[in-house]
């Protein structure tokens, strides 16, 4: 990856001359709910969602350095305001840039499924990453997800429904207004089944967003020293 960059109303900055967390609030400034999209490729959702929505105030996060480009160009173009664009990995951002607790909607549409078991703490839905994901999330926010990759899937259903802080709905078919991101949309043309998810964070909830199955592998993990 190049330098970590961040672009937000026609300004862009290397990420590491930005303070940690982001003050999202004073680059997007306004009332407005926020929504965040994790992995949004050629920003298709993301951009359109922002446009459509003046009054909300989005951020998409993205790892590849020609997608971060093309969507930060497009959002030049069309002059969003109420976007910022964040380029680096999603788990290293959200563990440590992005903060917890804001977002009304995170978005994440068809994540790259990291099928080899070494490669699985790379998933953004792992016991102990999907904590991660959730804590972008405000008590009563909500969390949609969609992948054509049908066992990821199902694990992502059975580890979101898994969580105490969680309702989990499967939606049946397609998005209300079809096809969200150009994954979606190539899928469902070629006649591919998805899976798409929404989960909610209890607004009712205790706040204990440790996901049972990832508490024994930080509990296991070894002391400093040992
Ligand atoms: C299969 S594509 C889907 C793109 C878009 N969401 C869609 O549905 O059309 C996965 C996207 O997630 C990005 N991505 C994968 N891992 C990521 C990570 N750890 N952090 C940020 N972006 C990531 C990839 O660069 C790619 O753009």
């Amino acid at each position: 990856m190049r330098r970590p960059r961040v672009w937000w109303r026609g300004r862009e900055s290397d990420l590491r001359a930005l303070p940690a967390p982001l003050r999202l609030a004073e680059m997007l400034p306004g009332g407005g709910a926020w929504e965040i999209e994790l992995g949004f490729g050629k920003g298709r959702y993301l951009l359109g969602r922002a446009a459509s929505a003046p009054q909300g105030r989005f951020v998409g996060v993205e790892v590849a350095s020609r997608y971060y480009r093309l969507a930060r160009d497009r959002a030049r173009k069309r002059e969003l305001a109420n976007l910022a664009l964040v380029h680096g990995e999603a788990v290293y951002l959200m563990a440590t840039t992005l903060g917890a607790g804001w977002a009304h909607a995170v978005h994440v549409y068809f994540p790259d499924p990291w099928p080899k078991d070494r490669h699985h703490k790379r998933r953004l839905f792992d016991p102990e990453t999907v904590d991660l994901v959730l804590a972008l999330l405000v008590p009563g926010g909500r969390l949609s997800f969609a992948t054509d990759h049908l066992e990821y899937g199902g694990l992502v259903r059975d580890l979101l429904g898994a969580h105490p802080e969680v309702d989990l709905e499967v939606v049946d078919g397609p998005w209300p207004g079809g096809p969200r991101t150009n994954y979606e949309a190539k899928f469902v043309a070629a006649g591919r089944p998805v899976v798409r998810l929404v989960a909610g964070r209890r607004a009712d909830g205790r706040g204990e967003l440790l996901h049972p199955a990832g508490r024994s592998a930080v509990l296991a993990a070894p002391r400093p020293g040992s």
